[in-house]
């Protein structure tokens, strides 16, 4: 009875829980539009509480009125364009440029004006920060490490599978040598003492007579060399996990993910060329000529924000940028950063290929094999969720077998402007022969051939 009553009191608190959840997310329904909107388009250079690479911009609506006095008008077509708007002569946008070393903020004209509302009700009367994100982030991190492990479990036992199948291939072999040199002994015993000894004894009478052993035996040589060679080829240099310690310790759970920095803003080679390089110096410095301490709420265990500010100084000493004066001193020392990703020089990878044309099909084909991790940028098909990583790590094998996996099972996206072009009659052709519901794989448009991937 006592302990029927206890639940009965906790499920009431958890409806009245639920109740003014709802309810206080029903009161802040466009706030919560704008956080999402601020999240996506701001937080790489703004936040409510601090300077970033722009001013704190919580309460922006109300300073301005009462500094400046300008209205949310001055905001919406600061927002939408402030770059022609400084241009039109207005005497505040340029000053507020000017006060930040003419760093240029971005422009937004695909925002509506009711979006703009939002983001300026988000920092106007942000939602309560929930605590329980923060567990969240915590208990994500655990899960991680928990998947990383799974999975090389999973790694041993394949491995293991393997090595025990080699072992009973490997026994039959000696089992079936044995039983042939058994036979010829008792042949040649038979024949040799038997009562046919005038016959020579021919060992190619032999050879016929129990040639379906030695074709038995050859024939699983062979499949055992061919299949040992596949192996080879399919998962020579697994480096899954690489995760080599950097001259600046960078953290993209930081940078990616707590200020949501957009992936290309640092490696924005990916987009147009083969190679997806490491950002210079000067993009660092970017943002890091305004930010020299580390403020954030996130902190790794086992560091501290001295720690992060003493790693921020290491891009200083690099650039040769004296922030006390704010200048540069001339004096620079190159970082090294070590590579992780690194396919050998016969292989053919290209980023853009991936990146922009196969953008879509990409992730689309991702989210259907892991709808309980879906992702929303391409590049984490590949390496795996980077903006939750403090040290990056390689996040799959990157061996041959890698990639054909993903060019049999992925269906190429025949809308997008580069393929409806370029594949046209390829497609026309599949939808003759096979009806318009034919799939489309990577595969299907050359993905596994040798020539594709190998010079
Ligand atoms: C690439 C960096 C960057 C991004 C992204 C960015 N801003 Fe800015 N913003 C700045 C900088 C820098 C300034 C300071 C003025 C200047 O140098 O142009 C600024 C100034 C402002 C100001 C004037 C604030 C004041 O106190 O005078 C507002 C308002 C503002 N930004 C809103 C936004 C909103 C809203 C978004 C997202 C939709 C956004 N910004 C995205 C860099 C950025
Ligand atoms: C603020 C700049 C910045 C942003 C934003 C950023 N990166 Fe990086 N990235 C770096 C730097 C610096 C390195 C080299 C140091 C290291 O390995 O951590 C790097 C390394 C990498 C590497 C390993 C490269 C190698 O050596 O093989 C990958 C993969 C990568 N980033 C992917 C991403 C993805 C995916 C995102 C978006 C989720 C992202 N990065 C966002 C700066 C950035
Ligand atoms: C778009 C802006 C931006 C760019 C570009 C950028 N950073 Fe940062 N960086 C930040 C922000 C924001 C923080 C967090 C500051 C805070 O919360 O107080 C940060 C923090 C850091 C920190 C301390 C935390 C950590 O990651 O260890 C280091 C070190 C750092 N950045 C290095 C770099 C390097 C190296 C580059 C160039 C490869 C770079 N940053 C490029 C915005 C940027
Ligand atoms: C289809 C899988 C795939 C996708 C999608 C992908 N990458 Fe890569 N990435 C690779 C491979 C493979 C390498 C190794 C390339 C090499 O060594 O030549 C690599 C290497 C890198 C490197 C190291 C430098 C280099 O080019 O070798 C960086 C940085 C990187 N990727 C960032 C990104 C970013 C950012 C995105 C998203 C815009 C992205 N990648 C999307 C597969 C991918
Ligand atoms: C996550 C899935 C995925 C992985 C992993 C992947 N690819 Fe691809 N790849 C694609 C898709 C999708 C396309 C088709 C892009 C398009 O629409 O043109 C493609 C196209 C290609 C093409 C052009 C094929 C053609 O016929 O035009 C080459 C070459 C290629 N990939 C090489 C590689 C190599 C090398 C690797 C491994 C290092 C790799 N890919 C890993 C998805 C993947
Ligand atoms: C989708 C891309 C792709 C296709 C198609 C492809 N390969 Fe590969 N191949 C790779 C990659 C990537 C590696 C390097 C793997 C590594 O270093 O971990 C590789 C490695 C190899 C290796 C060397 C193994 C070693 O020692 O590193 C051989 C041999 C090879 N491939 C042969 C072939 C043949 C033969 C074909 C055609 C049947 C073929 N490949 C088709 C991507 C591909």
């Amino acid at each position: 009875m006592i302990s029927w009553r206890k639940h009965y009191k906790r499920g009431l608190i958890a409806i009245g829980l639920l109740l003014s959840t709802s309810a206080s997310i029903y009161a802040q329904g466009d706030a919560k539009n704008g956080e999402k909107l601020f999240k996506a388009n701001c937080t790489a250079c703004h936040a409510l509480d601090k300077q970033v690479v722009g001013p704190a911009l919580g309460g922006v609506v109300d300073r301005l009125k009462k500094e400046q006095n300008l209205d949310t008008d001055w905001l919406h077509k600061w927002i939408k364009d402030n770059k022609a708007f400084r241009a039109s002569g207005d005497k505040y946008a340029n000053e507020v440029f000017e006060k930040f070393n003419k760093t240029e903020m971005l422009q937004f004209p695909n925002l509506t004006d009711q979006d703009i509302n939002d983001i300026l009700e988000y920092t106007t009367n942000p939602p309560a920060p929930e605590p329980a994100a923060a567990d969240a982030t915590a208990t994500g991190t655990d899960a991680n490490s928990i998947a990383a492990i799974e999975a090389a479990k999973k790694d041993s036992v394949n491995s293991k599978i393997i090595l025990i199948s080699l072992l009973a291939i490997g026994g039959l072999l000696l089992w079936m040598l044995f039983k042939l040199r058994q036979l010829v002994k008792l042949q040649q015993s038979d024949e040799l003492t038997g009562l046919n000894s005038s016959r020579a004894y021919s060992f190619a009478d032999l050879y016929r007579k129990y040639s379906y052993i030695g074709k038995g035996i050859l024939g699983l040589l062979a499949i055992f060399a061919a299949y040992g060679i596949w192996n080879w080829m399919m998962w020579i240099g697994v480096y899954k996990g690489y995760k080599p310690e950097q001259p600046i310790y960078f953290s993209h759970k930081i940078h990616a993910g707590e200020n949501k920095i957009d992936c290309q803003l640092c490696h924005s080679s990916a987009k147009y060329g083969k190679v997806s390089e490491i950002p210079s110096m000067n993009v660092c410095m970017n943002c890091h000529r305004m930010i020299s301490e580390y403020k954030g709420k996130y902190i790794e265990p086992g560091k501290d924000r001295d720690f992060y500010t003493g790693e921020i100084q290491k891009i200083y000493a690099a650039t040769g940028w004296d922030p006390a004066k704010q200048q540069y001193t001339g004096k620079t020392q190159p970082v090294e950063w070590t590579r992780i990703h690194n396919m050998p020089d016969f292989v053919y990878f290209n980023h853009s290929q991936h990146v922009v044309a196969g953008e879509q099909a990409i992730i689309t084909s991702f989210n259907k094999k892991n709808p309980e991790s879906k992702i929303d940028v391409v590049c984490k098909a590949c390496h795996g969720k980077i903006d939750t990583m403090n040290v990056v790590q390689m996040a799959n094998d990157f061996t041959m077998g890698w990639c054909i996996e993903c060019h049999r099972t992925t269906e190429v996206d025949m809308t997008n402007g580069y393929n409806k072009e370029y594949f046209k009659n390829l497609h026309d052709k599949l939808k003759k022969q096979y009806g318009s519901g034919t799939k489309v794989t990577v595969a299907a448009i050359g993905g596994l051939e040798c020539g594709k991937c190998h010079y």
